[in-house]
């Protein structure tokens, strides 16, 4: 890998869902020849599946291609037909369904297709790297890494990239190289831990936030407008943002959380809710079918009731004092204001940052190289106006640990 003029002139995405399309999109949008593979249609129109994928690119908000035009520069692809095709790539991106078993299966049946130099990349939300290695030949195992877009991808500055034990060296810098100066992208080098940085964070985050919304008895609705921009977070919130992913891909990544890491404190908290196991057994999977937590009828936005398990309109209402704290106070005032009140919603935030915080201190030390990276990868990943640790730093770093202590002592959960 001693290639100093190292280039991606050719590259193929495996998968053409919600990420494989997307980021074949913004692979052309760079002017690299890009190959989309899914898996085949019926046997008159193989490339069917991948088609429609590539169309839909062309109506999808925000938009995944510079022009629409773009399209046409995807090559369609399938697995029965074109493998031969993957000879020619420097780069193949894998992002098919979140599953270990499918992932290596797929990968058994591309090595023996791949170039001389081709490198392989998969764009897992938090599988073990090492375990997918596995599936390569020996001599393969040193082209394979990480490389973990988020969604959007074209907007999502993030990119973490992930190791394995054999990968090359000065591969990962010539990637680091490429994701950044062609893809404009910020990239976080993580370490194989589940759910990698700004995930394992992320969606503990949002477990975190399901669980206090919950024993508040909060409905979706008004936990996205708490937890919004209200507090330097998206407008997408918790569980819109939770739509936007998938609910299916986010019951796989909870799932990754509860087999791979059942020593962590927070363990209980890693289990699909009954509500959400339900939507997807129905195919509300989120914005990909148009139904989720919410979904729009007749124009309007409606949201699931947890409790009657049928829609309502949306319409929540944050108390007005807490959105005067929010938006005027300083950290340290805010944060001592969320802290001692009794209203429900000021102690609903002031439950989810405690948490927040106190995860990113106990598993900073396993999960990143530093409190700058685990910041950035939240930043860039989620879209936070700042990381978990800048915002403690403001509100007063020893401040807030000594609260954290106290609901320790007191058994708060
Ligand atoms: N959705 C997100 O927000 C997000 C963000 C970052 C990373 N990811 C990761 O990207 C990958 C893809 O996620 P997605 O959201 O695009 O999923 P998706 O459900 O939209 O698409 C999955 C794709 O995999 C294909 N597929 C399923 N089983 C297959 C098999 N056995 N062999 C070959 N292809 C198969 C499907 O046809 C489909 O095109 C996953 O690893 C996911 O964790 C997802």
């Amino acid at each position: 890998m001693a290639d100093k003029s190292f280039l991606v002139r050719k590259a193929a995405v495996l998968g053409a869902g919600v990420m494989g399309a997307q980021i074949a999109a913004h692979l052309v949008n760079a002017n690299i020849e890009t190959l989309l593979f899914e898996l085949p249609g019926d046997a008159d129109n193989p490339n069917a599946n991948v088609t429609k994928a590539v169309e839909k690119l062309k109506k999808q908000e925000p938009a995944p291609l510079s022009v629409k035009a773009k399209a046409t520069c995807i090559q369609p692809a399938n697995y029965d037909q074109h493998l031969e095709l993957l000879k020619d790539c420097d780069l193949v991106i894998e992002a098919i369904a979140e599953r270990m078993d499918w992932k290596r299966d797929l990968y058994t049946k591309v090595a023996p297709y791949l170039g001389e130099q081709t490198i392989f990349a998969s764009n897992t939300s938090g599988l073990s790297i090492n375990q997918l290695a596995e599936a390569f030949p020996e001599v393969l195992r040193h082209r394979f890494c990480g490389i973990h877009f988020f969604n959007p991808p074209r907007y999502m500055h993030l990119v973490e990239l992930i190791p394995c034990k054999t990968s090359d060296a000065d591969m990962l810098d010539h990637l680091e190289e490429f994701l950044v100066t062609y893809l404009g992208k910020g990239v976080i080098r993580a370490k194989d831990t589940p759910n990698f940085i700004a995930n394992r964070i992320g969606v503990f985050s949002l477990l975190a936030t399901m669980h206090h919304g919950r024993a508040f008895d909060f409905g979706f609705d008004l936990v996205d407008a708490l937890t919004g921009a209200l507090i330097g977070r998206p407008k997408s919130a918790t569980f819109r943002t939770a739509d936007v992913v998938g609910l299916d891909t986010l019951a796989h990544v909870i799932n990754t959380m509860r087999d791979t890491l059942p020593e962590d404190p927070w363990h209980p908290y890693f289990a699909v809710p009954d509500w959400l196991q339900g939507l997807i057994e129905i195919g509300a999977l989120g914005e990909k079918v148009k139904r989720g937590v919410y979904q729009k009828i007749k124009n309007e936005i409606h949201v699931l009731d947890r409790a009657e398990q049928t829609y309502r309109l949306s319409a929540a209402e944050v108390d007005e004092d807490l959105k005067r704290l929010l938006k005027y106070s300083s950290p340290a005032e805010k944060f001592a204001a969320l802290h001692s009140s009794q209203q429900p919603q000021a102690q609903f935030l002031w439950s989810i940052f405690r948490d927040l915080f106190h995860y990113c201190a106990v598993q900073l030390e396993t999960i990143a190289d530093n409190t700058r990276d685990l910041d950035l990868a939240v930043r860039w990943g989620f879209g936070w106006n700042q990381g978990p640790f800048e915002i403690w730093q403001a509100a007063g770093w020893k401040q807030i640990a000594d609260w954290i202590q106290e609901d320790i002592a007191a058994g708060k959960p």
